[in-house]
């Protein structure tokens, strides 16, 4: 049987591979820290999961675009949050922002510019396309934000690569992007067309909403969703959100949307009108706080052992650089993720999945191995402090500890 020889070299999506690999081991009645796979810990707000369950009975194919009343609550919660006027009409609702990102890649003819670090998926995505990528690498000096003098040289060097992906808060590094100023003067001088991943966005620590719209609203499409800040990854619903000056591509998508999915779920579709109109003020504080509290505690007590992060400031993962530990004479960050869980327990990803280079001893963890719901509950009446750790996020605790203190013992 001919396979598109785009295949080879992809295997299966290296989050969702963690995750099987994780639970074949429990099954196998191993103990496993999961901080492998990017998963929101937080139950779905009650009020939408209501929601999904009064309109269990709608059966009916919706609009390829998505619901006309969903598509207006988005519309305005972008436009608030993206200070730009979207329209109801530019707005693409569809079975997760993943297959949305995939089908746009399709779309544009154009080479794709990726920063290093990226998510586990775009690169994948443009490589099933035959598409070309060319990376820009940031650092930890600059807090991987990408550095707006080689997204300039990488334009001016490479005339077809007018596609751009960014994130921030960002996964793989949980840090924040400070210069959209910069990059919107960039993606405008070479008229790039950005995707703006906002999945996180509603995740920041301290509660702001940051785009690169507010400088370069025109060339970007803002991908957005509940899969993270809603609990709701299983869901399956995204959406993106499209500049007027950008309508030949929202009606390429449309064309492209009822050839493939048809339509989002139908009961899905309903109760996401309430995820995006009611207020989620205290669930999305308390998220946060969690979140927060969590990233402190992983960074104060991995750094006491030398694995260098930089502070997360958002959404639920970090970078950790193993290349100043005692652990530090492993080859690649493979191996070095291949140990770790055979002799710890503790699953995580390397760095090579991100776009690392193997002998960069670098990893991606993903602080996500709770009960969200028990910790929102304890919120309600308690503070979160190293007495709650141990009671309240058990395996955040014990994979960090078994981790830690097999760096220490390590000879
Ligand atoms: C940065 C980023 N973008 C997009 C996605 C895909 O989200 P979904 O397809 O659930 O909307 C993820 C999921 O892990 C992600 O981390």
């Amino acid at each position: 049987m001919k396979v598109n020889k785009n295949f080879e070299n992809i295997g299966l999506s290296a989050t969702l591979e963690i995750n099987e690999k994780s639970n074949k081991l429990i099954s196998e009645g191993k103990t496993i820290y999961k901080f492998g796979l990017g998963q929101s810990p937080f139950p779905v707000p009650e009020i939408v999961v209501k929601e999904l369950i009064n309109k269990s009975k709608e059966k009916d194919y919706l609009e390829v675009i998505g619901l006309k009343k969903l598509r207006e609550v988005v519309a305005k919660y972008h436009s608030e949050k993206n200070n730009y006027k979207y329209l109801p009409e530019n707005i693409i609702v569809g079975p997760g922002t993943k297959e949305l990102l995939f089908q746009l890649q399709f779309i544009l003819n154009y080479d794709l510019i990726l920063p290093i670090p990226s998510w586990v998926s775009y690169g994948p995505q443009a490589k099933l396309l035959n598409k070309k990528i060319y990376y820009i690498k940031s650092s930890a000096e600059e807090n991987w934000n990408i550095n707006p003098l080689l997204l300039d040289e990488c334009c001016a060097n490479n005339p077809l690569a007018k596609l751009l992906i960014i994130n921030s808060p960002n996964n793989p590094s949980g840090t924040r992007f400070n210069n959209y100023k910069k990059i919107g003067e960039v993606a405008k001088k070479y008229k790039l067309i950005v995707v703006s991943d906002e999945i996180y966005n509603e995740l920041n620590y301290d509660g702001s909403y940051e785009s690169i719209t507010n400088y370069y609203p025109e060339g970007t499409i803002v991908s957005s969703g509940l899969s993270k800040w809603c609990g709701a990854g299983g869901w399956r619903i995204g959406t993106m959100s499209f500049p007027n000056e950008l309508k030949n591509i929202f009606d390429a998508f449309r064309v492209m949307a009822s050839e493939t999915f048809t339509s989002v779920s139908a009961p899905i579709q309903y109760a996401a009108i309430k995820a995006y109109s009611e207020n989620h003020d205290k669930y999305l504080l308390n998220s946060r706080k969690i979140l927060k509290f969590i990233s402190e505690f992983i960074y104060e007590e991995f750094s006491n052992v030398g694995i260098k992060c930089q502070k997360a400031q958002g959404g639920f993962y970090m970078l950790c650089d193993f290349s100043e530990t005692k652990i530090s004479k492993f080859n690649d960050s493979r191996t070095l993720c291949k140990t770790i869980l055979e002799k710890t327990g503790f699953a995580m990803l390397p760095g090579t999945d991100f776009g690392f280079n193997e002998n960069e001893l670098i990893t991606r963890i993903a602080f996500v191995d709770f009960d969200g719901e028990k910790a929102l509950n304890f919120l309600e009446s308690n503070v979160l402090d190293s007495k709650s750790l141990n009671k309240i996020f058990p395996n955040i605790d014990n994979g960090v500890r078994k981790l830690t203190n097999f760096i220490e013992n390590f000879s």
